[in-house]
């Protein structure tokens, strides 16, 4: 298989498994990461080919998506092995989508470039107009509230109390969002990132007036 039919056949293979994915890993987001990572992989000078596949995969390891990590791994891997991927172009996009989760922010910092740029686009999703909504949609599937002002916000979580602790939307902004502007990797990422961050802000400064100060 040429590079151009393996990614095409990795992305039915991925929609077909998120056919029915509601936590906010849909096929649409893994969509536009893939485009948004192609378009800065361009501009950056990364591999292409692997920042696809690795773009189009990311989200298949993630608990919330499938059975356990392992398992999701499992699939990836013997996936890139059917395809006709090279060992070496197999491990990289293993090792970018097992290191690149944001989890609480405690991971260590991805490091090539391919890895760089691939969670920056996924980064990129989470904030601006886009994120904002995804915020509400996820938050609304888990049962928080949109915005609880005695919560108080939690600056440093551990991994557990991230995920399963209690939040809400608004609180979501503080605990992760805000945060990803800075936490940018590829100058690319940050340019894009600016003018979806300045949207945060201003959709919470409106938000909050609106809500009156308590
Ligand atoms: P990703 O790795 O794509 O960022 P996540 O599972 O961390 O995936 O999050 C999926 C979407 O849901 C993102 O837009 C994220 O900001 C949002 N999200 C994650 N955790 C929460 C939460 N506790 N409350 C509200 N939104 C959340
Ligand atoms: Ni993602």
């Amino acid at each position: 298989m040429n590079q151009q039919l393996m990614i095409e056949e990795t992305r039915k293979w991925v929609k077909d498994q998120l056919a029915n994915e509601k936590t906010g890993h849909d096929w649409y987001h893994i969509k536009r990461v893939t485009k948004q990572a192609q378009e800065i992989a361009k501009v950056e000078g990364a591999d292409e080919f692997i920042v696809i596949l690795a773009a189009l995969t990311h989200d298949l390891i993630d608990d919330k998506v499938v059975e356990s990590e392992e398992q999701g791994l499992k699939n990836v891997n013997d996936w890139l092995i059917r395809i006709g991927t090279t060992e070496e172009q197999r491990l990289h996009i293993l090792t970018i989508i097992t290191t690149m989760s944001f989890k609480g922010g405690t991971n260590k910092p991805v490091t090539t470039l391919e890895a760089q740029v691939v969670q920056d686009a996924d980064r990129l999703d989470a904030i601006g107009a886009i994120g904002v909504a995804r915020t509400f949609v996820y938050a609304g599937n888990k049962g928080d509230p949109m915005y609880e002002p005695t919560l108080s916000v939690r600056e440093t979580l551990t991994v557990d109390e991230y995920r399963n602790g209690r939040s809400s939307a608004i609180g979501h902004f503080y605990e992760k969002l805000l945060k990803l502007k800075d936490l940018m990797n590829t100058k690319e990422g940050k340019a894009r990132a600016l003018e979806r961050h300045q949207f945060l802000e201003g959709f919470l400064e409106q938000f909050l007036d609106e809500w009156g100060h308590e």
